[in-house]
């Protein structure tokens, strides 16, 4: 016999970000940061996770409008230090409604030199990126069942798609958080969804030595020809939460249209 679907609570309809409790992995800068801002612009009580930017987290937080946001330490390759990071963000509110996985690293390595790309690099960004991930939803997914009506952003990219991007092993990395979150979006519902957003080149210091100049011939060669700022992904992401009410375990390109 098929089950009788269960209802979300308020699962239909525009996400009012009105009171919402959302964290961020990787809020303090780029992406994450033009994300906090939104979401907090939008009545959302942000908690602004970070690895090493303790101090930009700081200072973030103080702009944001509304009150009770804060920051988070939220290093993604440490499980035990995630799990405090949950029991902190628990014990404030009991819930989570919005969890964004921002962080990630990578570093530009030659596709076609194969040496260059060690064994250390490859671990790290694996687990950096794809690990990281897991272990922060891992972390979250109590509070964010509490919430009856939650939803994670994996921020994933187009090199995740078809194999372009800084290095070979960051768009593996990628292509297997997409795939996390397929199989993590089947078995969170109904109370979770599980949404990806993919953009291409993003004008951030992500990929280190790379300067604004390539983000500009990169966008050069795109359909939309114009700089993606990383606010443009912010609001992605904002209409993925607000709008996406019956999407689940899919990742959506944001990428000026760098693949076609
Ligand atoms: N910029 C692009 O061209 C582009 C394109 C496609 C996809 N993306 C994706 O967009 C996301 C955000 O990147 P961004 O462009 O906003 O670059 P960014 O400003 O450099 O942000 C990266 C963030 O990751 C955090 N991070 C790194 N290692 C961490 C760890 N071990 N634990 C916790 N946090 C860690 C950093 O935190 P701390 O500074 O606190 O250490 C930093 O805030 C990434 O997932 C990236 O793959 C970026």
């Amino acid at each position: 016999m098929t089950e009788a679907p269960k209802a979300r609570p308020g699962g239909q309809g525009e996400y009012s970000l009105k009171g919402r409790v959302a964290v961020i992995s990787g809020g303090s800068s780029g992406i994450g940061a033009a994300t906090a801002r939104r979401l907090a612009g939008a009545g959302a009580v942000v908690w602004v996770g970070y690895n090493t930017g303790a101090d930009r987290a700081a200072a973030l937080v103080a702009s944001l409008p509304g009150s009770g946001h804060r920051p988070l330490h939220l290093p993604i390759t440490d499980s035990a230090a995630l799990g405090r990071a949950a029991a902190a963000v628990g014990a404030a509110h009991g819930h989570v409604d919005i969890l964004v996985n921002s962080a990630a690293v990578t570093r530009a390595v030659r596709h076609d030199d194969l040496d260059a790309l060690d064994d250390e690099l490859f671990d790290r960004v694996l687990i950096t990126n794809v690990r990281g991930p897991f272990a922060t939803i891992r972390a979250f997914r109590p509070l964010l069942k509490a919430s009856g009506d939650a939803v994670i952003i994996n921020i994933s990219s187009l090199a995740g798609l078809n194999g372009t991007g800084s290095s070979i092993v960051y768009g593996a990395s990628k292509a297997a958080l997409d795939v996390v979150g397929v199989s993590l979006a089947r078995v969170l519902g109904p109370e979770i969804r599980v949404i990806g957003i993919s953009p291409s080149a993003v004008a951030t210091d992500f990929v280190p030595g790379r300067g604004l100049d390539a983000v500009e011939r990169s966008a050069a060669t795109a359909p939309l020809r114009i700089v993606t700022e990383a606010d443009d992904i912010a609001l992605a992401i904002f209409g993925a939460i607000t709008t996406l009410r019956q999407t689940t375990g899919t990742t959506i390109l944001v990428d000026a249209g760098k693949h076609l």
